[in-house]
């Protein structure tokens, strides 16, 4: 009888990537996904602890499956991921919900086949697996790949910045990249296996080769290779950190072939004193020369960020300086987060929490002002005709991106095929662009 998988993700793409490889494993045994809770033999949360809400979701999630696995006894359910890596949680997890089978934590997530056999064959009823750091990489586990025309490749794990309010140190670990040979080569089978797209992953891609690996390679000389590679995809990566984004890495994308001219560069604030407290080793002044130093070598570039507000003792002041900094840069996409206290980080100790209701305030009108400054850069589209990726077609409607990660709604499309077109936008709606082929 076919036997059945769900797998339920929160957080970023590395975790995304990582319920690849958990799905890859499940294939392997001969399961099948299946979006139906019922349908499911095994069920697997991969949880994120980024900020409380991530949490929160996962919890109850995870919740709502005691009254169903009641009714199918033999269901195993699985909780992994950065919530269950801190100690606290994962006792928490395995005492408040008995009718989770398996615990285990973010460094041996590789071995979850062996933790899912020893219970299908009844050696353990349970399992909690929850270790320190290995010094050395995980195994790669193969992936089942779920993202349609775009492939996540890892080029390394964990993070050494401990900016003050993250947790990603403590559960992802210390920095550990992989060879470079090891991920060109999985990027040149990915493109003959027909990806159009490969994203590099790293939670500081700029590091690259800093640790861990032969010390021989960084990032300049990575993305050089992979460009190398034939075919016809475009290469994205994620994510690059302010203070080690450099001109010899922006020069590699300027001059490459397929490297996508959308460059992730959260800030986080546009003030020093917080960008101080919050750990982050720049300016505001050294930020903006490096937007000026990208601009000048990709005057098309799609700049995106991230925003933290309400990190504690931000004044309104301080919170003027960060929309300023939006108006100089003039990103494509921002993402606004609520700063979220953290159990074990810096930050959680500091004075001067700000309230809910302030942040939330100042949330919206960072977003409001966002999506005027967006609309606005659009309309440079307006009339172009644009390279193109189509990559699904939902309700009739068929979505694509451009190289750069600008979001296509395409009209009268004759044939759909994840493959580039050329459109011309004729419309702008809520920051997407619609235009039809040519
Ligand atoms: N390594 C990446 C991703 C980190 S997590 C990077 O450095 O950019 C993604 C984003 O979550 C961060 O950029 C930050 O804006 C946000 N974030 C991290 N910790 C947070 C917290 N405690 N509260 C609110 N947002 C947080
Ligand atoms: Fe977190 Fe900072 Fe590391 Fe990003 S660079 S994962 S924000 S500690
Ligand atoms: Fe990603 Fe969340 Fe972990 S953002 S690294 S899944 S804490």
């Amino acid at each position: 009888m076919q036997k059945y998988y769900k797998i339920v993700t929160f957080g970023c793409q590395m975790n995304v990537h990582e319920s690849e490889k958990i799905a890859g494993t499940l294939e392997s045994l001969g399961y099948k996904a299946t979006e139906i809770d019922e349908q499911a033999d095994v069920v697997v949360f991969n949880t994120c602890c980024v900020r409380e809400a991530a949490e929160q979701k996962a919890l109850g999630n995870i919740g709502k499956f005691k009254p169903i696995k009641k009714q199918k006894k033999d269901m195993i359910i699985a909780v992994c991921g950065c919530m269950v890596q801190q100690e606290k949680r994962a006792e928490q997890i395995y005492k408040t919900f008995p009718f989770v089978n398996i615990v285990f934590g973010t460094h041996n997530s590789y071995k979850f086949k062996e933790y899912l056999e020893s219970v299908l064959n009844k050696k353990q009823k349970r399992v909690y697996q929850v270790v320190k750091e290995d010094p050395c990489l995980p195994l790669e586990v193969e992936s089942f790949r779920t993202s349609g025309a775009n492939a996540w490749v890892n080029i390394m794990y964990g993070c050494n910045n401990f900016c003050t309010y993250c947790i990603v140190p403590y559960v992802r670990g210390r920095e550990k990249s992989r060879p470079m040979e090891e991920i060109v080569s999985e990027c040149k089978k990915l493109v003959e296996n027909g990806y159009k797209e490969i994203t590099l992953l790293g939670q500081n891609v700029n590091s690259y080769g800093n640790t861990f690996n032969n010390g021989k390679n960084n990032f300049a000389e990575l993305l050089k290779e992979v460009d190398k590679i034939e075919g016809n995809f475009v290469i994205k990566f994620l994510t690059s950190h302010p203070k080690d984004l450099s001109e010899e890495v922006v020069k590699v994308i300027a001059n490459s072939k397929h490297i996508s001219h959308m460059i992730h560069l959260p800030v986080q604030c546009g003030n020093n004193r917080l960008l101080k407290l919050m750990n982050r080793n720049y300016t505001v002044e050294h930020y903006l020369n490096t937007i000026d130093m990208i601009k000048k070598h990709i005057p098309d570039v799609n700049l995106s960020t991230d925003i933290i507000v309400g990190f504690p003792t931000e004044t309104e002041e301080d919170f003027e300086d960060t929309l300023n900094l939006l108006k100089k840069v003039q990103y494509n996409t921002v993402f606004g987060f609520i700063y979220s206290k953290r159990s074990g980080t810096p930050a959680d100790k500091m004075e001067g929490h700000i309230p809910l209701d302030i942040k939330r305030k100042r949330v919206n009108k960072l977003l409001a002002l966002q999506r005027e400054i967006e609309k606005e850069k659009l309309k440079r589209f307006l009339g172009q005709t644009i390279k193109v990726l189509m990559t699904d077609r939902k309700e009739g409607k068929v979505f694509g991106k451009t190289d750069c990660g600008i979001n296509v709604i395409i009209e009268n499309v004759q044939e759909f095929k994840v493959d580039f077109v050329n459109v011309k936008i004729n419309e702008i709606k809520n920051t997407k662009l619609i235009g039809e082929i040519v």
